[in-house]
């Protein structure tokens, strides 16, 4: 089988921004006296800004407690407190190895493609000079959010690729289980312990090294 696109996640996969989302939400949360930790915030990773909003507030039982204006405030609230942390970022924050695979994929005629729940996805890959070395960015607008296949499908129709020809690269559980749902081969970048139980057929803990020919040969494809 031949390959035909590889989509990537882009916040914890293209750069190290998962951690900033973890402060952001963290200090929202703190504001209204919930507590979030570094193994709930793994239930946060890959899910939309405002489903991210009613998971936390289950988990301080206030679910009840804001109205939906309240709720867009607390989110509006974290995203500028998110692009403040942005501010920094800078072309040498891309992950080990993006750099060096986007550019073999490149000169393979593979499309890299992003499928992220980001909305702020056009930003930091401006931040990180990268914006041209994706085919396309499919726009998490208007779909349902992972772990629905849908942004990774999206992804694979911008460059008319079939789902089953094409790796998808995460770094949450949500977005392994999306990954799968939709009929693609998924990378896991992380630990086994917490992504291979979402169904990961190749888990790695970095990208740091990682070749075409790697991908190629771990998905079973040309
Ligand atoms: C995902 C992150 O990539 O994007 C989530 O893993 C985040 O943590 C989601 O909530 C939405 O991001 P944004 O930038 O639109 O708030
Ligand atoms: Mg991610």
């Amino acid at each position: 089988m031949k390959l035909q696109a590889v989509l990537f996640d882009l916040d914890g996969v293209i750069t190290d921004t998962a951690k900033y989302h973890f402060i952001a939400w963290k200090q929202m949360a703190e504001g209204i006296g919930i507590t979030i930790d570094s193994e709930f915030n793994e239930s946060l990773k890959g899910i939309d800004r405002m489903q991210s909003l009613e998971r936390i507030l289950i988990h301080g039982h206030q679910e009840q407690r804001y109205s939906q204006a309240e709720k867009e405030q607390l989110a509006q609230a974290k995203n500028d407190e998110y692009v403040a942390l942005l501010a920094s970022l800078a072309p040498e924050d891309a992950y080990p190895g993006i750099k060096e695979l986007l550019q073999e994929l490149k000169d393979n005629g593979v499309p890299a493609v992003i499928a992220s729940a980001s909305k702020n996805a056009p930003l930091i890959l401006d931040a990180l000079q990268l914006t041209d070395a994706f085919q396309a960015i499919a726009d998490p607008q208007g779909i349902p959010g992972k772990p629905a296949p849908d942004i990774f499908l999206r992804g694979a129709g911008l460059v008319g690729a079939d789902p089953s020809c094409c790796i998808g690269i995460e770094d949450a559980q949500a977005g392994i289980e999306a990954i799968k749902a939709a009929g693609m081969y998924a990378v896991g970048v992380g630990e086994q312990r917490i992504l291979g139980p979402s169904g990961a057929d190749w888990v790695l803990p970095s990208t740091s090294g990682l070749t075409l020919r790697q991908l190629l040969a771990a998905a079973h494809m040309e």
